[in-house]
């Protein structure tokens, strides 16, 4: 273009493969298959700590509140000041959409709230959101709950040991995850000293989109469209044939099966075992989420196979989606709500790289490359 000195070379559309700052948080290896979280991987992080543990983990390499009391009765008094300010958020957690009311009811924090307030909050209005739409009153949390107990019992679903382990396991799972759209979000609003607020409302907005989170109600879709293991060759075919991709398959680093889907298929397998250790009034769930678990392999089997032959050059492999869909809905966790609970874990990551970039991190301005007319 005459007179512009930019070149189109330069332009890296989606930044892909570009390295904006160094983090200690986490790392995406995508050759290998590896998720290392605060120098664990996620298996071992997954196995041995609670959702608490892990954000204090996470939250001490990040520079932030190293030294502070203990999260769990922190994050419990955070859910109780925001169950008493429930009334002040008007319709904001009536909005149809669960990310609507998060990010409007986000929107209502005090611009001072400390990482634990906001954690605690969004457990809550998640759950008060969910009991609103349908004409329910919202539940206070058991006072001295580990926060997946206190979110399912927000939620009126059962909360046993079993159940509130394996959302420990989600939210441990999706704590952190590189420098994924809603995390880069949250570090380009921390990049200009806003407060950590406006951190969190831009990652909600961010995971919003259906192209970042969003696959595990699809997948759930899939199982229920397929719902016998040997027809789920002729589906998957089907969907390719007509076009469309196959939900909860591929991942834009992974180039192995994405680690996550591992722990959580681990996760389900371990509540399928203590659901079915458990009494008789269970055992129809108990035999729902086998099935359910039995099918998810299968179908994961032959997406992998019709995949392999359609992209040789390409290994494209059960994404963390895929066992989401499979966890949550054994929880009985609506998939409309899939996201929320989501953001209720990933909330946790966006503080701590809040607080790595604003100790470390430049403003973030990128630069673009004009393509627009000339004047004169
Ligand atoms: N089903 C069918 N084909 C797929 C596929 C899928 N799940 N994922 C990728 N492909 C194909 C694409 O069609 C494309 O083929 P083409 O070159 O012949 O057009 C090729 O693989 C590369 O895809 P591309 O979109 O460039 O890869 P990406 O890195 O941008 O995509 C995802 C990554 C996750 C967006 C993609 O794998 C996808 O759409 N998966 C399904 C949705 C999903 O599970 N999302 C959750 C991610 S955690």
């Amino acid at each position: 273009m005459a007179g512009v000195s930019q070149s189109s070379e330069s332009v890296r559309e989606g930044l892909e493969g570009v390295v904006v700052t160094a983090t200690r948080l986490s790392h995406v290896d995508g050759e290998q298959g590896r998720l290392i979280v605060a120098g664990h991987d996620i298996e071992q992080l997954a196995e041995r700590l609670d959702f608490e543990q892990a954000c204090e983990l996470l939250w001490a390499t990040s520079g932030l509140e190293s030294a502070g009391a203990a999260l769990r009765p922190r994050l419990a008094a955070a859910r109780a000041e925001a169950f008493e300010r429930l009334h002040g958020l008007g319709d904001a957690l009536a909005r149809e959409n669960a990310m609507d009311a998060l990010r409007a009811a986000a929107a209502h924090l005090a611009e001072n709230a400390s990482p634990a307030q906001l954690v605690g909050a969004l457990a809550v209005f998640s759950a008060a959101h969910w009991r609103v739409r349908r004409g329910l009153a919202p539940i206070a949390s058991p006072p001295g709950a580990r926060h997946s107990e206190a979110l399912l019992a927000m939620l009126g679903l059962p909360h046993d040991a079993a159940r509130s382990r394996a959302l420990d396991a989600y939210f441990v799972t999706v704590l952190d995850h590189g420098l994924n759209a809603s995390t880069f979000a949250a570090r380009v609003v921390a990049s200009t000293h806003s407060d950590l607020v406006s951190a969190l409302v831009a990652g909600i907005g961010a995971l919003k989109g259906p192209l970042h989170g969003g696959a595990p109600g699809p997948v759930l879709e899939m199982l229920e469209a397929i719902g016998r293991p040997e027809r789920a060759r002729q589906y998957l075919d089907a969907e390719l044939a007509s076009g469309r991709r196959i939900m909860g398959m591929g991942h834009r680093i992974y180039r192995q099966r994405d680690p996550r889907a591992l722990v959580l298929e681990r996760a389900a397998s371990e509540l399928e075992r203590a659901l079915a250790a458990s009494d008789g009034e269970q055992s129809e769930r108990d035999a729902r989420l086998r099935g359910r678990l039995e099918l998810a392999r299968a179908v994961e089997r032959a997406a992998e196979q019709v995949l392999a032959a359609r992209h040789p050059e390409r290994p494209l492999k059960a994404n963390v989606e895929f066992y989401t869909a499979v966890l949550l809905s054994a929880l009985d966790i609506d998939a409309s709500l899939f996201s929320a609970i989501f953001a209720c874990a990933r909330c946790a990551g966006w503080a701590a790289h809040y607080a790595e970039q604003r100790h470390h991190g430049r403003l973030i301005r990128p630069a673009s490359h004009y393509i627009g007319a000339l004047p004169g």
